[in-house]
C-alpha cells in the first residue's frame, strides 16, 4: 500500500473504508468513507497530519513504511474524535520521538479519551506556526467544526489547507482528487447537513477567517481532495450564508391512510402555488436525505397520525433530529389525524425549541379527512406560499 504524492513532499497516507455503512452508530454512509492522513516531508522535519480510525491503523502504518518514514517529528491532531485520533497512541509508540501538536482544548480531550501522556504534547495558539524547514505549517483555530477543540492547518508555501472534518465528504473512492463533481457535491452536502449544519454560525466566522488565504488545494480528512477548492468553498458559503429557499420539507408517517391522504392533498396544493415540496415517508426514508433537504428549506410541515395520544415515534424522532440539526427553517406546521383524541401537536411543538420559527396553524383530522380538512389544507398551502413570497424566498 503506497503513499500517494499530492505535491512534492506532501503525501496522502490515508485509508479508504468501502464497507462502512453507519457512523457514530447513527449516520447512514451509503457510499462508505475514507480517513485521510497526510505526511509532510520538509527539509528539516517530518510531520503527519491526523491518524485514521483504529481498525485501519495497519493501512496507515503500511503506507508510512512503504514511504520509508523512519522518524516523525510532529503529529498534528486537528480533532480529538477517534476516527482521526484513535490510532495516535500506536503512532506515538512506533515513532517515539514525535510530539503531538494540537490546540490546548484538544490536548485535554486526547488525554481524557486516549490516555496520551501529557509530556507528548505541544500546544499551539491560533495562527501560530511550526517550520519543517522549507514548509511552514500555520494552525488556524476553528472551534465547533463539529467539536469544540478543532483546528485547521495551512501549509503556507504550497497553499494547501488541511481542514480535517470541515469540507469533508463520506465517500469511498480510489481517485485522490474529485472526478465527478456532482457526486462529491451530493456527498459533501449530506456531510454538511448531518454533521456541520448545527454549527452554521460558527462556520460563517471560520469562512470569513480563511477567505483571504490563497488556497490551491483543500485536503480534508474524509473523501476526495479538492484541487479546485472553489467548488466546496462556494457550496459552503451558500449553505451557511444564503437565505432559505421556496421549499417545504414534509416528513410524515401514515398508519391507515388518513395522514397519507392529507399529505397528498397538501403537496398538490403547494405545488399548484409554485412551492417546491420534498416529501419523506419516514417508514422508508434515509434520514440523511431528510437532513440534506433541510439545508435550504424555508418551511417544514410534519405529518403524523396519533399513537397513544402523541405523535408516531418515527415522527417524533424526525422532529428531534430537525431540532438538533438547527436548519434555516422559518416556518413549521403540523398536519395529521387522530381517532378519538390527540396531543400530538402540543407534544411535537415541545420537541423543537431550537427552531426559531413561526408556527403556522395545524390541521388535524378526526378520522379520515373530509371537505373541511381539505379546505384547511388549501388554506395552509396558501399561507405558506404567501409567507415565502413576502420573504422573497426563491
Ligand atoms: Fe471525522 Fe469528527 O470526525
Amino acid at each position: 500500500m503506497k503513499a500517494r504524492e499530492i505535491k512534492p513532499g506532501i503525501y496522502w497516507v490515508g485509508a479508504v473504508d468501502w464497507d462502512r455503512r453507519l457512523f457514530d452508530a447513527l449516520i447512514p454512509l451509503p457510499d462508505g468513507t475514507s480517513y485521510n492522513s497526510y505526511l509532510l516531508k520538509g527539509g528539516d522535519k517530518v510531520a503527519l497530519i491526523d491518524a485514521v480510525d483504529p481498525p485501519m491503523e495497519g493501512v496507515l502504518l503500511n503506507r508510512l513504511s512503504q514511504l520509508g518514514v523512519e522518524s516523525i517529528d510532529y503529529v498534528i491532531a486537528s480533532h480529538a474524535e477517534q476516527d482521526h485520533s484513535g490510532s495516535l497512541p500506536r503512532i506515538l509508540e512506533i515513532y517515539p520521538n514525535a510530539k503531538l501538536v494540537t490546540t490546548p482544548k484538544c490536548k485535554g480531550m486526547l488525554i481524557d479519551l486516549l490516555m496520551i501522556p501529557e509530556e507528548k504534547f505541544i500546544t499551539v495558539n491560533d495562527k501560530e506556526t511550526i517550520s519543517l524547514g522549507d514548509k511552514t505549517l500555520e494552525f488556524i483555530h476553528a472551534p465547533w467544526v463539529h467539536w469544540p477543540e478543532t483546528m485547521l492547518t495551512y501549509l503556507q508555501e504550497d497553499k494547501v489547507l488541511f481542514p480535517c472534518d470541515l469540507f469533508g465528504s463520506h465517500l469511498a473512492a480510489t481517485d485522490l482528487y474529485i472526478t465527478d463533481e456532482g457526486k462529491v457535491y451530493e456527498a459533501a452536502r449530506r456531510y454538511y447537513a448531518e454533521i456541520m449544519m448545527p454549527f452554521r454560525i460558527n462556520i460563517q466566522k471560520h469562512l470569513e477567517k480563511i477567505k483571504d488565504y490563497e488556497i490551491d488545494i483543500i485536503a480534508p480528512s474524509h473523501g476526495p481532495i479538492y484541487n479546485k477548492p472553489a467548488l466546496i468553498l462556494k457550496a459552503y458559503r451558500s449553505w451557511v450564508f444564503d437565505p432559505p429557499r421556496n421549499i417545504v420539507v414534509l416528513p410524515y408517517i401514515s398508519m391507515h391512510g388518513s395522514t397519507q391522504k392529507m399529505v397528498e392533498h397538501l403537496v398538490e396544493a403547494l405545488a399548484e402555488r409554485g412551492v417546491t415540496v420534498k416529501q419523506f415517508n419516514l417508514s422508508v426514508t434515509d434520514i440523511g436525505k431528510l437532513a440534506m433537504a433541510l439545508v435550504d428549506a424555508a418551511t417544514m410541515v410534519i405529518g403524523t397520525p396519533t399513537v397513544l395520544v402523541g405523535p408516531h415515534p418515527n415522527v417524533a424522532y424526525a422532529a428531534f433530529l430537525a431540532n438538533a440539526l438547527k436548519p434555516k427553517l422559518q416556518f413549521v406546521s403540523i398536519i395529521g389525524s387522530y381517532g378519538w383524541g390527540s396531543r400530538a401537536v402540543e407534544q411535537l411543538g415541545g420537541m423543537i425549541p431550537n427552531l426559531k420559527v413561526e408556527v403556522l396553524g395545524p390541521v388535524m383530522s378526526k378520522g379520515f379527512p373530509r371537505e373541511a380538512d381539505f379546505k384547511a389544507l388549501d388554506s395552509l398551502a396558501e399561507t405558506i406560499a404567501q409567507k415565502h413570497k413576502e420573504h422573497n424566498f426563491a
